[in-house]
């Protein structure tokens, strides 16, 4: 038996050095170690050996398996070399040709939206703050004069932390505005104040094409001697027709915030239609963009503000709507669907 397996071995060496294609080296290890192949038929004799010689006859096969397996190996490894060596020959490659053009990513429709609200404001001498979206009950709600049982609360239901609460600021949510910003800012550098807040915000709502759970605002908070609903006007009116690009008025209407006393609508003329009516606007000739007002008594105070000594204005923009205006996207959902078909259009 061991003289039948070293003429096997032989003789599979001297076929593996004549082979010359990959297929037939393969056909070839399977007709000598596959499952069904002559080394295994071989085997099967091995039964019937005694002791002894099942011990020799057993080392010497898997040696034998071994260094046939070897040879397979390197033969292939050979003839992949020669196939890409005669490749490298016969075939032309030009060194000259660029490379593919590599994909670069670009900027998310509300970034670059962001970015030129925050480059407007900054040129009417606005500084760009920014605040936790984790907030607490005491800022997002408490100290815009919304106290705990305030029906107030009902318009913006939000998400609570689990868990999470402190004495002094209540429980721990996601924010519902950019609005506790402006008592945070307040305390942090005092009057006077010129900001802007860009950033997210949460609600718990059912969402459509209109309504999004995740969106944005962008706060407007300006504090100073002798403010009016003068200035806010004219930086409002200034401020969206750089946004929109295109001259445009302001109008106010009475709206309620119990952070703002007066609390106003702001609406803007249409750009679209200047003011004749359009799909945009709902033929209404005007668009609502956002909410504003007097900054509250009690919002100053717990910013500890003087308000006998300091006024200011607040306003607070949905921010996807006007991307979507400008933009012409009709589902706010598509901002945060990840969609590459829709990034890939700004
Ligand atoms: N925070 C308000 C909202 O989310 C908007 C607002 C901001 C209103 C500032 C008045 C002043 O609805």
């Amino acid at each position: 038996m061991e003289k039948i397996l070293q003429n096997l071995k032989k003789e599979a060496l001297e076929n593996i050095q004549k082979i010359e294609s990959p297929e037939k080296l393969y056909a070839l290890e399977v007709e000598f170690l596959g499952k069904k192949g002559r080394l295994t038929d071989i085997l099967k004799g091995i039964k019937d050996l005694s002791t002894e010689e099942k011990k020799v006859v057993g080392a010497l096969s898997n040696t034998i398996k071994k260094d046939l397996e070897e040879a397979f190996s390197n033969k292939k490894t050979e003839l992949e070399k020669e196939k890409l060596a005669k490749e490298l020959k016969t075939e032309f490659f030009d060194t000259t040709i660029p490379s593919p053009e590599s994909q670069i990513g670009h900027i998310h429709p509300l970034a670059q939206l962001q970015k030129e609200i925050e480059d407007i404001f900054s040129s009417m001498g606005f500084s760009i703050m920014d605040g936790p979206e984790v907030e607490s009950e005491h800022y997002n709600f408490n100290s815009l004069n919304i106290p705990d049982d305030h029906p107030a609360r009902d318009m913006q239901d939000t998400f609570f932390i689990k868990n999470k609460s402190s004495k002094e600021e209540g429980r721990l949510l996601m924010r519902t505005q950019t609005s506790p910003v402006q008592v945070r800012t307040m305390q942090k550098y005092g009057a006077p104040l010129r900001i802007i807040v860009p950033g997210r915000t949460f609600r718990n709502e059912a969402t459509d094409a209109k309504h999004e759970m995740t969106f944005s605002q962008v706060e407007g908070l300006l504090i100073d001697k002798n403010i009016s609903i003068g200035t806010l006007k004219g930086i409002m009116q200034e401020a969206l027709s750089a946004i929109m690009k295109k001259e445009t008025v302001i109008r106010l209407r009475p709206g309620y915030f119990p952070f703002v006393e007066p609390g106003l609508e702001l609406d803007f003329r249409c750009v679209f239609c200047n003011g004749k009516g359009c799909k945009t606007c709902k033929h209404e000739g005007w668009i609502e963009i956002a909410g504003a007002g007097m900054v509250h008594k009690n919002v100053l105070i717990a910013g500890n503000i003087d308000p006998k000594e300091y006024q200011g204005w607040a306003f607070g923009i949905g921010f996807e709507r006007l991307a979507m205006m400008r933009y012409e996207i009709p589902d706010i959902r598509y901002f945060l669907s990840g969609d590459l078909r829709f990034i890939k259009q700004f």
